[in-house]
Protein backbone atom coordinates (compact mmCIF):
# COMPACT_ATOMS: atom_id res chain seq x y z
CA UNK A 1 0.00 0.00 0.00
CA UNK A 2 0.88 3.79 -0.67
CA UNK A 3 0.69 6.73 1.06
CA UNK A 4 -3.66 7.02 -0.31
CA UNK A 5 -3.79 9.57 -3.40
CA UNK A 6 -5.73 12.65 -3.55
CA UNK A 7 -8.65 11.44 -5.78
CA UNK A 8 -8.76 14.11 -8.10
CA UNK A 9 -6.26 16.73 -7.64
CA UNK A 10 -7.18 18.79 -10.78
CA UNK A 11 -10.81 19.61 -9.60
CA UNK A 12 -10.87 22.83 -8.70
CA UNK A 13 -9.36 23.87 -5.35
CA UNK A 14 -12.29 24.53 -2.61
CA UNK A 15 -13.41 20.87 -3.63
CA UNK A 16 -10.10 19.73 -1.69
CA UNK A 17 -11.32 21.11 1.37
CA UNK A 18 -14.63 19.39 1.06
CA UNK A 19 -15.99 17.10 4.02
CA UNK A 20 -19.03 15.67 2.87
CA UNK A 21 -19.11 11.94 3.52
CA UNK A 22 -16.55 12.14 6.51
CA UNK A 23 -17.15 11.84 9.85
CA UNK A 24 -14.85 13.13 12.13
CA UNK A 25 -14.40 13.20 16.23
CA UNK A 26 -12.66 16.30 18.17
CA UNK A 27 -12.05 15.31 22.10
CA UNK A 28 -12.30 18.11 23.74
CA UNK A 29 -14.74 19.89 21.40
CA UNK A 30 -17.33 21.67 24.06
CA UNK A 31 -15.32 24.45 24.41
CA UNK A 32 -12.40 26.07 23.65
CA UNK A 33 -10.13 25.23 20.62
CA UNK A 34 -12.17 21.84 20.15
CA UNK A 35 -15.38 23.71 19.76
CA UNK A 36 -14.25 25.66 17.00
CA UNK A 37 -12.73 22.60 15.33
CA UNK A 38 -15.74 21.16 15.52
CA UNK A 39 -17.78 23.54 14.25
CA UNK A 40 -15.37 23.94 10.89
CA UNK A 41 -15.37 20.55 10.34
CA UNK A 42 -19.20 20.89 10.34
CA UNK A 43 -19.04 23.41 8.29
CA UNK A 44 -17.05 21.56 5.44
CA UNK A 45 -19.46 18.72 5.39
CA UNK A 46 -18.76 16.47 8.03
CA UNK A 47 -20.64 14.60 10.87
CA UNK A 48 -18.88 15.37 14.15
CA UNK A 49 -18.84 13.33 17.26
CA UNK A 50 -17.43 15.76 20.45
CA UNK A 51 -16.62 14.26 23.51
CA UNK A 52 -16.72 16.16 26.74
CA UNK A 53 -15.23 15.67 30.15
CA UNK A 54 -16.38 18.06 32.79
CA UNK A 55 -18.89 20.01 30.62
CA UNK A 56 -22.13 19.25 31.81
CA UNK A 57 -24.30 16.74 29.32
CA UNK A 58 -27.20 19.09 28.73
CA UNK A 59 -24.75 21.84 27.90
CA UNK A 60 -22.62 19.39 25.89
CA UNK A 61 -26.26 17.95 23.97
CA UNK A 62 -27.22 21.60 23.60
CA UNK A 63 -23.82 22.53 22.08
CA UNK A 64 -24.18 19.11 19.77
CA UNK A 65 -27.64 20.73 19.03
CA UNK A 66 -26.44 24.09 18.00
CA UNK A 67 -23.38 23.08 15.43
CA UNK A 68 -26.31 19.89 14.11
CA UNK A 69 -28.65 23.26 13.38
CA UNK A 70 -26.44 25.84 12.20
CA UNK A 71 -25.54 23.23 9.42
CA UNK A 72 -28.71 21.68 7.99
CA UNK A 73 -29.49 19.31 10.65
CA UNK A 74 -26.00 17.58 10.10
CA UNK A 75 -25.40 14.61 12.30
CA UNK A 76 -23.45 15.74 15.84
CA UNK A 77 -23.47 14.30 19.10
CA UNK A 78 -21.87 14.66 22.32
CA UNK A 79 -20.45 11.72 24.38
CA UNK A 80 -18.63 12.36 27.65
CA UNK A 81 -15.13 10.62 27.65
CA UNK A 82 -12.54 11.12 30.17
CA UNK A 83 -9.62 10.99 27.69
CA UNK A 84 -7.14 9.20 30.75
CA UNK A 85 -9.38 6.10 30.94
CA UNK A 86 -8.13 4.04 27.90
CA UNK A 87 -11.35 1.88 27.64
CA UNK A 88 -13.69 5.17 28.16
CA UNK A 89 -12.20 6.17 24.95
CA UNK A 90 -12.02 3.12 22.63
CA UNK A 91 -15.80 2.93 23.59
CA UNK A 92 -16.78 6.08 22.21
CA UNK A 93 -14.63 6.20 19.21
CA UNK A 94 -16.62 2.86 18.46
CA UNK A 95 -20.08 4.48 19.51
CA UNK A 96 -19.00 7.43 17.12
CA UNK A 97 -18.09 5.65 14.22
CA UNK A 98 -21.40 3.41 14.75
CA UNK A 99 -24.09 6.32 15.73
CA UNK A 100 -22.62 9.07 14.31
CA UNK A 101 -20.43 7.82 10.96
CA UNK A 102 -23.09 4.67 10.08
CA UNK A 103 -20.27 2.55 10.58
CA UNK A 104 -17.30 4.47 9.15
CA UNK A 105 -14.64 7.36 10.63
CA UNK A 106 -12.62 9.39 8.80
CA UNK A 107 -11.05 11.80 11.02
CA UNK A 108 -9.65 12.01 14.71
CA UNK A 109 -8.92 15.75 16.53
CA UNK A 110 -7.02 14.58 19.67
CA UNK A 111 -7.13 17.84 20.98
CA UNK A 112 -8.13 17.83 24.74
CA UNK A 113 -5.66 18.60 27.14
CA UNK A 114 -4.86 20.28 30.54
CA UNK A 115 -1.75 23.04 31.61
CA UNK A 116 -0.44 23.67 34.84
CA UNK A 117 2.16 26.13 36.17
CA UNK A 118 4.27 24.02 38.94
CA UNK A 119 7.74 24.51 39.53
CA UNK A 120 9.93 21.14 38.66
CA UNK A 121 11.89 21.20 42.02
CA UNK A 122 8.54 20.61 43.77
CA UNK A 123 6.10 18.77 40.94
CA UNK A 124 4.55 16.10 42.80
CA UNK A 125 4.23 13.44 41.61
CA UNK A 126 0.61 12.74 40.99
CA UNK A 127 0.72 16.26 39.34
CA UNK A 128 2.69 15.11 37.02
CA UNK A 129 1.72 12.12 36.24
CA UNK A 130 -1.83 13.44 35.55
CA UNK A 131 -0.09 15.84 33.21
CA UNK A 132 1.07 13.11 31.18
CA UNK A 133 -2.05 10.88 31.18
CA UNK A 134 -4.20 13.20 29.68
CA UNK A 135 -2.20 15.09 26.87
CA UNK A 136 -0.08 12.49 25.89
CA UNK A 137 -1.36 8.97 27.27
CA UNK A 138 -4.93 10.36 26.40
CA UNK A 139 -4.31 11.74 22.82
CA UNK A 140 -2.96 8.42 21.57
CA UNK A 141 -5.71 6.00 23.45
CA UNK A 142 -7.87 7.92 21.01
CA UNK A 143 -5.14 8.13 18.04
CA UNK A 144 -4.74 4.41 18.62
CA UNK A 145 -8.57 3.84 19.03
CA UNK A 146 -9.30 5.36 15.79
CA UNK A 147 -6.30 4.07 14.05
CA UNK A 148 -8.17 0.42 14.38
CA UNK A 149 -11.04 1.95 12.81
CA UNK A 150 -9.15 3.10 10.29
CA UNK A 151 -7.01 -0.19 9.57
CA UNK A 152 -10.43 -2.41 9.63
CA UNK A 153 -11.69 0.05 6.55
CA UNK A 154 -8.86 0.43 4.59
CA UNK A 155 -8.98 -3.34 4.52
CA UNK A 156 -12.27 -3.72 3.71
CA UNK A 157 -11.58 -1.06 0.63
CA UNK A 158 -8.69 -2.86 -0.36
CA UNK A 159 -10.74 -6.34 -0.38
CA UNK A 160 -13.65 -4.60 -2.36
CA UNK A 161 -11.59 -3.09 -4.89
CA UNK A 162 -12.52 0.26 -3.82
CA UNK A 163 -10.79 3.53 -3.65
CA UNK A 164 -8.43 3.44 -1.16
CA UNK A 165 -9.32 4.91 2.24
CA UNK A 166 -8.18 8.38 3.08
CA UNK A 167 -8.37 9.00 7.11
CA UNK A 168 -6.66 11.61 9.12
CA UNK A 169 -5.39 11.91 13.06
CA UNK A 170 -4.61 15.43 14.00
CA UNK A 171 -2.93 16.25 17.33
CA UNK A 172 -3.12 19.96 19.41
CA UNK A 173 -0.01 20.20 20.34
CA UNK A 174 1.41 23.93 21.69
CA UNK A 175 4.21 26.33 20.20
CA UNK A 176 5.40 24.46 24.06
CA UNK A 177 6.34 21.65 22.03
CA UNK A 178 9.59 23.40 20.67
CA UNK A 179 9.67 26.48 23.16
CA UNK A 180 10.00 27.40 26.74
CA UNK A 181 7.51 29.83 27.87
CA UNK A 182 8.26 32.55 30.51
CA UNK A 183 7.46 33.56 32.92
CA UNK A 184 5.61 30.52 33.70
CA UNK A 185 6.86 27.44 34.88
CA UNK A 186 5.24 24.56 32.90
CA UNK A 187 7.86 21.73 32.23
CA UNK A 188 5.77 19.43 32.34
CA UNK A 189 3.16 20.42 29.85
CA UNK A 190 6.09 21.42 27.75
CA UNK A 191 7.30 18.16 27.77
CA UNK A 192 3.95 16.83 27.30
CA UNK A 193 3.73 18.68 24.02
CA UNK A 194 7.37 17.75 22.76
CA UNK A 195 6.32 14.04 23.10
CA UNK A 196 2.49 14.43 21.40
CA UNK A 197 4.49 16.01 18.69
CA UNK A 198 7.07 13.24 17.99
CA UNK A 199 4.30 10.95 18.77
CA UNK A 200 2.73 11.97 15.68
CA UNK A 201 5.61 12.24 13.68
CA UNK A 202 6.18 8.72 14.84
CA UNK A 203 2.83 7.09 13.83
CA UNK A 204 2.74 8.89 11.29
CA UNK A 205 5.60 6.61 9.29
CA UNK A 206 3.70 3.30 11.18
CA UNK A 207 0.59 4.55 9.82
CA UNK A 208 1.09 5.58 6.25
CA UNK A 209 -0.33 2.92 4.84
CA UNK A 210 -3.86 3.79 6.35
CA UNK A 211 -4.11 7.49 7.91
CA UNK A 212 -2.38 10.71 7.60
CA UNK A 213 -1.11 12.22 11.30
CA UNK A 214 -0.26 15.90 11.67
CA UNK A 215 -0.47 18.33 14.39
CA UNK A 216 -1.22 21.67 15.37
CA UNK A 217 0.62 23.67 17.52
CA UNK A 218 -0.97 26.99 18.25
CA UNK A 219 0.62 29.98 19.98
CA UNK A 220 -1.27 31.78 22.63
CA UNK A 221 -5.06 30.95 21.83
CA UNK A 222 -8.05 33.25 23.80
CA UNK A 223 -9.59 30.03 25.49
CA UNK A 224 -10.51 29.57 29.48
CA UNK A 225 -6.54 27.89 29.56
CA UNK A 226 -5.25 31.47 28.31
CA UNK A 227 -7.90 33.55 30.44
CA UNK A 228 -6.94 32.07 33.78
CA UNK A 229 -3.84 33.54 33.93
CA UNK A 230 -2.95 37.16 35.68
CA UNK A 231 -3.46 39.92 33.10
CA UNK A 232 0.90 40.96 33.30
CA UNK A 233 1.51 37.83 32.10
CA UNK A 234 -0.92 38.07 29.10
CA UNK A 235 0.47 41.69 28.48
CA UNK A 236 4.15 40.47 28.78
CA UNK A 237 3.19 37.15 26.35
CA UNK A 238 1.21 39.82 23.87
CA UNK A 239 4.68 41.82 23.93
CA UNK A 240 6.95 38.47 22.88
CA UNK A 241 4.45 37.91 19.85
CA UNK A 242 5.45 39.83 16.62
CA UNK A 243 1.66 40.01 15.60
CA UNK A 244 0.90 41.72 18.52
CA UNK A 245 -2.18 40.05 19.56
CA UNK A 246 -3.24 36.97 20.60
CA UNK A 247 -5.45 34.44 18.06
CA UNK A 248 -9.31 33.74 18.50
CA UNK A 249 -10.13 29.68 18.88
CA UNK A 250 -12.15 29.95 15.19
CA UNK A 251 -9.29 31.18 13.37
CA UNK A 252 -8.26 27.76 13.92
CA UNK A 253 -10.45 25.76 12.10
CA UNK A 254 -9.60 26.11 8.67
CA UNK A 255 -5.96 24.32 9.60
CA UNK A 256 -7.67 21.48 10.69
CA UNK A 257 -9.99 21.12 8.14
CA UNK A 258 -7.54 21.95 5.66
CA UNK A 259 -5.42 18.80 7.57
CA UNK A 260 -8.80 16.31 7.67
CA UNK A 261 -9.43 17.15 4.13
CA UNK A 262 -7.65 15.94 0.54
CA UNK A 263 -6.61 19.70 0.54
CA UNK A 264 -3.18 17.93 2.60
CA UNK A 265 -3.36 14.78 1.02
CA UNK A 266 0.32 14.35 0.59
CA UNK A 267 0.62 15.38 3.90
CA UNK A 268 1.65 13.78 7.07
CA UNK A 269 4.00 13.76 9.57
CA UNK A 270 3.77 17.69 9.88
CA UNK A 271 3.52 20.16 12.77
CA UNK A 272 1.74 22.67 11.90
CA UNK A 273 2.53 26.12 13.87
CA UNK A 274 0.33 28.86 13.96
CA UNK A 275 1.57 31.54 16.47
CA UNK A 276 1.29 34.91 15.32
CA UNK A 277 5.24 34.81 14.69
CA UNK A 278 5.49 33.79 18.34
CA UNK A 279 8.36 31.09 17.76
CA UNK A 280 10.31 33.12 15.17
CA UNK A 281 11.30 35.80 18.06
N1 LIG B 1 -5.30 28.17 24.61
C1 LIG B 1 -4.04 28.16 24.21
O1 LIG B 1 -3.37 29.20 24.22
C2 LIG B 1 -3.42 26.87 23.70
C3 LIG B 1 -2.17 26.98 23.05
C4 LIG B 1 -1.57 25.83 22.57
C5 LIG B 1 -2.19 24.61 22.71
N2 LIG B 1 -3.40 24.52 23.35
C6 LIG B 1 -3.99 23.20 23.46
O2 LIG B 1 -5.28 23.22 22.87
C7 LIG B 1 -6.07 22.18 23.43
C8 LIG B 1 -7.41 22.74 23.82
O3 LIG B 1 -7.21 23.70 24.84
P1 LIG B 1 -8.08 25.04 24.97
O4 LIG B 1 -7.16 26.19 24.83
O5 LIG B 1 -9.28 24.95 24.12
O6 LIG B 1 -8.41 24.97 26.52
P2 LIG B 1 -9.74 24.69 27.33
O7 LIG B 1 -10.78 25.66 26.93
O8 LIG B 1 -9.28 24.63 28.73
O9 LIG B 1 -10.20 23.25 26.82
C9 LIG B 1 -9.62 22.07 27.29
C10 LIG B 1 -10.42 20.94 26.71
O10 LIG B 1 -9.86 19.69 27.12
C11 LIG B 1 -10.89 18.86 27.65
N3 LIG B 1 -10.33 17.99 28.69
C12 LIG B 1 -9.52 18.32 29.74
N4 LIG B 1 -9.23 17.24 30.47
C13 LIG B 1 -9.87 16.19 29.89
C14 LIG B 1 -9.96 14.81 30.18
N5 LIG B 1 -9.33 14.25 31.23
N6 LIG B 1 -10.71 14.03 29.36
C15 LIG B 1 -11.33 14.57 28.30
N7 LIG B 1 -11.31 15.88 27.97
C16 LIG B 1 -10.57 16.67 28.77
C17 LIG B 1 -11.92 19.82 28.22
O11 LIG B 1 -13.18 19.19 28.29
P3 LIG B 1 -14.29 19.66 29.40
O12 LIG B 1 -14.36 21.15 29.26
O13 LIG B 1 -15.54 18.99 29.05
O14 LIG B 1 -13.72 19.24 30.71
C18 LIG B 1 -11.87 20.95 27.19
O15 LIG B 1 -12.71 20.66 26.09
C19 LIG B 1 -5.27 21.61 24.60
O16 LIG B 1 -4.65 20.41 24.21
C20 LIG B 1 -4.23 22.69 24.86
O17 LIG B 1 -3.07 22.18 25.47
C21 LIG B 1 -4.02 25.62 23.84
Amino acid sequence: MVLAPHPNPDAPVLSHFSLEGKTALVTGGCRGIGLEVARGLAEAGAKVAITYASTGAAEADAIAGQISAANGGRAVKAYRCNVRSREEVEAVVEAAAREVGGGRLDVLVANAGVAANVAALDYPEAEFRAMFDVNVNGAFWAAQAAARVFARQAQAAAATGGPPHRASVIFTASVSASLVNIPQKQAAYNASKAALVHLGKSLAVEWVDFARVNSVSPGFIETEMLDVHPQEWRSAWNSMVPGRRFCKPAELKGAYVFLASDASSYMTGADLIIDGGYTLT
